[in-house]
């Protein structure tokens, strides 16, 4: 038995990734949400469990195939991706929190349609805050986990990164240039510079989600080692 050239990259290790776009519901038929689809958070859970990993996935609103031998949990709003993640970090050794949350919900859900008015051409839609999970995260990470968010910018990209890593204590963050309509959302192609709290590590061409996903697994590896 030879020992092989090429280990699995994850093997043994616990990996928890959020995808997709929360729903917040202001009536029974309207909601909140943003154009996050799922892809990139789906094509690193796939290259996750084949690199050896135990795969969590925590999907928001995605309409993609779920990928095989993984943990699936499909959420809806912030808040249910917030405990669901609360509930299911102290058994893991990674968080890639790829979903997009969305950073408002409505104060009231109103339990009755939102009827127009005659009297007013306007409608005021009264929200608040949703809890920043990440933050919370950063309180309960034990010493040996790593914590990967994202960022999606659209000015002074780096400098925001950068801000965001240092303000939710990450590990690493993945930044994607929004700006760029032909990457990001929904699209099967992303362009991605990762950095962590020393500056960049890597900044990838445009590729496919699959590619920047190896791409992200592997610098997880090494923070592992
Ligand atoms: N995030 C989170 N909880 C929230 C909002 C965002 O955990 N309530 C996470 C996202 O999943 C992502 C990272 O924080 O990994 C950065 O998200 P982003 O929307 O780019 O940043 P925000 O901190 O929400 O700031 P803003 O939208 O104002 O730029
Ligand atoms: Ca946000």
């Amino acid at each position: 038995i030879y020992a092989s050239d090429n280990p699995k990259l994850l093997s043994g290790k616990n990996v928890l990734i959020t995808a997709g776009g929360t729903i917040e519901d202001i009536d029974p038929v309207r909601y909140i949400s943003n154009r996050s689809t799922g892809k990139m958070g789906y094509a690193l859970a796939d290259v996750a469990v084949k690199q050896g990993a135990n795969v969590t996935l925590i999907s928001a609103n995605c309409h993609l195939q779920v990928p095989e031998n993984i943990n699936f949990i499909k959420v809806k709003t912030s808040d249910e991706l917030k405990n669901s993640i609360l509930t299911k970090l102290p058994k893991n050794d990674v968080l890639i929190m790829a979903a997009a949350v969305s950073d408002f919900k409505p104060v009231h859900v109103a339990k009755q349609k939102i009827k127009k008015s005659d009297d007013s051409n306007e409608l005021v839609l009264h929200l608040q805050k949703t809890d920043d999970i990440l933050k919370l995260v950063a309180d309960q990470k034990k010493a040996n986990q790593v914590i990967i968010g994202f960022a999606a910018e659209t000015n002074d990209v780096k400098r925001n990164a950068k801000l965001k890593l240092e303000k939710k204590h990450l590990d690493f963050i993945v930044l994607n240039d929004v700006s760029n309509q032909k990457i990001g959302f929904g699209s099967d192609d992303n362009q991605v510079t990762i950095m962590n709290k020393n500056g960049i590590l890597k900044q990838t061409g445009i590729e496919s989600k699959e590619k920047i996903a190896k791409t992200i697994i592997n610098v997880i590896k090494q923070q592992l080692d």
